[in-house]
């Protein structure tokens, strides 16, 4: 059965994805996006799907959301403002894109007439802080963030309260909130508003918390992504990465592929409505690894520069336990790590980027941000 779908933040990189596999299976499908400059560096993304209707312009915009939303039966909010370290000083920008655009959306919801039958959100492993953690004398515990002391000591791995060393597990929905930066709070934000107000009104509605996604389209010349993209472009300008700590910190890395394939089952199944879903690769990797594998594949010699300086904010590990998604939507990731990053550094090659890092550094460094 087809459907007529709105994918806000459409033309990003995650949404851009979503829209495509959309299209291929056959739905009409609009998208929502305000062409952010600092992710399309000013230009029109030539990534656009031709057979969606485009309409520029923001999640802010009341009357134009409402016209978008009457005709529509699902919903995918991808739209967002992404950049933890920015967002600690831009925390306007962030809480009014994130944040007051989801309202707006729900407020559209809840007040105008429409024909939604599903809502999904984009929601981030960012809520967690730290990941889920095991001592083998106080069991699993969910750890705050490294005191500034341990940090400046380059401590870096987690104690527990008894004093021993903790290891680190997979992270399950159960673990607690505890979002440690401005993007954070409002990704926690966005799948609490969303959750609440579509139970209300009977609208079914499911968060996916996204992990470390990664793929092509990531925005090579964004400096405030993730590290997949910022160490790419490093590399690409012969720079070596910049790894912060001694690289032996830990995310789970997850293809764009298997994050499409989590929305279409989510979008489909009626089994996780009302639900809040991790989306992973449910594996862990060290960030030094993913410096090394890139310029390796890039056969580019190109050793990481480990600085053993931390960034304000920054958890030492979270991967994802994705037994839920396993088990409610047969979710089954199909990426392996090293097709998936061949993959990007394929797309990479027929890129231009330019390195913005070491200005987006200096930015957090002024602040304060970066030890
Ligand atoms: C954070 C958010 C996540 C968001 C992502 C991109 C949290 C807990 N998570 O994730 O939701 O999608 O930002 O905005 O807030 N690193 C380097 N060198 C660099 C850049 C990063 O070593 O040049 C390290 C960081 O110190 C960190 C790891 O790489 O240990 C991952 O960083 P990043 O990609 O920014 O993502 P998260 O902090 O996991």
């Amino acid at each position: 059965m087809t459907s007529r779908v709105l994918v806000t933040g459409g033309a990003g990189f995650i949404g851009s994805h979503i829209v495509d596999r959309l299209i291929k299976d056959g739905h009409e499908v609009s998208i929502l996006d305000n062409l952010e400059p600092q992710v399309h560096q000013e230009t029109f993304p030539d990534c656009l799907n031709g057979s969606a209707k485009f309409f520029k312009g923001s999640v802010l915009d009341y009357n134009l959301l409402k016209t978008l939303v009457a005709e529509a039966e699902i919903v995918f909010h991808e739209a967002a403002m992404s950049g933890a370290g920015q967002s600690m000083y831009q925390v306007r920008r962030y809480v009014n894109a994130n944040v007051a655009g989801t309202a707006c959306l729900l407020d559209v919801l809840a007040n105008e007439k429409h024909n939604v039958k599903k809502v999904l959100v984009a929601s981030s492993m960012s809520g967690y802080g730290e990941g889920a953690y095991k001592c083998e004398s106080c069991g699993v515990v969910s750890p705050p963030l490294r005191t500034g002391e341990q940090l400046k000591a380059k401590s870096w791995e987690l104690k527990c309260n008894c004093g021993k060393q903790l290891e680190f597990l997979a992270t399950p929905e159960t673990k607690p909130f505890h979002p440690t930066n401005v993007y954070a709070v409002s990704k926690v934000s966005q799948e609490q508003l969303t959750l609440s107000v579509c139970s209300a009104y009977g609208i079914p509605a499911v968060a996916l918390r996204y992990f470390n996604v990664y793929g092509p389209r990531q925005f090579l010349s964004n400096p405030y992504t993730g590290v997949t993209a910022i160490f790419m472009s490093r590399i690409m300008n012969n720079n070596p990465p910049l790894v912060f700590e001694d690289g032996l910190q830990t995310r789970d890395f997850v293809s764009i592929h298997d994050v499409v394939q989590a929305n279409i089952l989510a979008m489909k199944s009626r089994a996780a409505d009302y639900e809040a879903l991790n989306v992973g690769s449910g594996l862990p990797v060290t960030v030094k690894k993913i410096a090394e594998v890139l310029a390796g594949f890039c056969g580019k010699n190109i050793a990481p520069n480990v600085t053993n300086k931390f960034r304000q904010g920054d958890i030492r590990h979270c991967f994802a336990d994705i037994s839920k998604i396993k088990t409610l939507l047969e979710y089954s990731p199909e990426i392996s790590f090293e097709r998936g990053m061949q993959e990007f550094i394929e797309w990479s090659g027929t890129q231009n980027s330019v390195d913005k890092v070491d200005q987006a550094s200096e930015e957090l460094k002024s602040k304060g941000l970066i030890d």
